[in-house]
């Protein structure tokens, strides 16, 4: 048996580019502060963890600004990004004061802000912090679904925006039936 060649000895940027392969959506996390004035901050570290009960996580840097305000408040807003919100993904990955300044936004059942045309929303509880080197898992648990915008999503790879051309999606096997963001059929593509 031959045995593939690889790495031990990477630097951080090696480390960066490989990750990089990985395609991720993206998404703004939001909140409000003690007096009820929204941040946010773009974040594709996101997934779903948990059907029952409904779970899911995201990590932020240690060094975020928001992520302290999150914690606060105890609860955040996952805004899932459509293709055509690159600007809004470009805001809220910057360190700017007033991120909501020229972004439309309304306010979900937990009082927590829903930017415009995004592809779906999911209001959220922190259930879990975790450390994570020099990130926080955090682990939330969803309380209200947004509707569906039947768009197309903005994707993050190898460090830049992408986005799916062709919207056909081929579907995977039927053994991923039970897999939690399986749609079956129930798919708009
Ligand atoms: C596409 C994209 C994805 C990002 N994903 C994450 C992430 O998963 N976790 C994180 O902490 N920061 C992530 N960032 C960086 C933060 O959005 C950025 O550091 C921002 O300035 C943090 O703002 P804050 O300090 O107000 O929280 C991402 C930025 C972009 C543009």
């Amino acid at each position: 048996m031959t045995q593939v060649r690889g790495s031990s000895d990477f630097d951080s940027r090696q480390f960066r580019t490989a990750m990089g392969q990985f395609c991720t959506g993206v998404t703004v996390i939001t909140t409000t502060d003690e007096n009820d004035t929204p941040t946010g901050f773009a974040c594709q570290s996101f997934a779903a963890l948990s059907l029952d009960p409904p779970l899911v996580l995201f990590a932020p840097m240690k060094t975020s600004r928001s992520w302290p305000i999150v914690e606060r408040a105890g609860k955040f807003c996952v805004n899932v990004l459509s293709t055509a919100q690159q600007e809004v993904s470009a805001t809220f990955g910057s360190r700017g004061d007033d991120k909501f300044a020229k972004i439309g936004w309304e306010r979900s059942p937990l009082g927590l802000p829903v930017i415009d045309h995004v592809l779906t929303w999911a209001d959220c509880t922190v259930e879990q912090v975790v450390d994570g080197g020099d990130h926080y898992i955090v682990i939330g648990r969803v309380h209200t679904l947004g509707e569906i915008l039947q768009d197309r999503p903005l994707l993050f790879y190898r460090g830049g925006y992408l986005s799916t051309e062709h919207p056909h999606v081929t579907p995977a096997q039927a053994e991923l039936e039970n897999f939690l963001t399986w749609t079956g059929q129930d798919t708009w593509l």
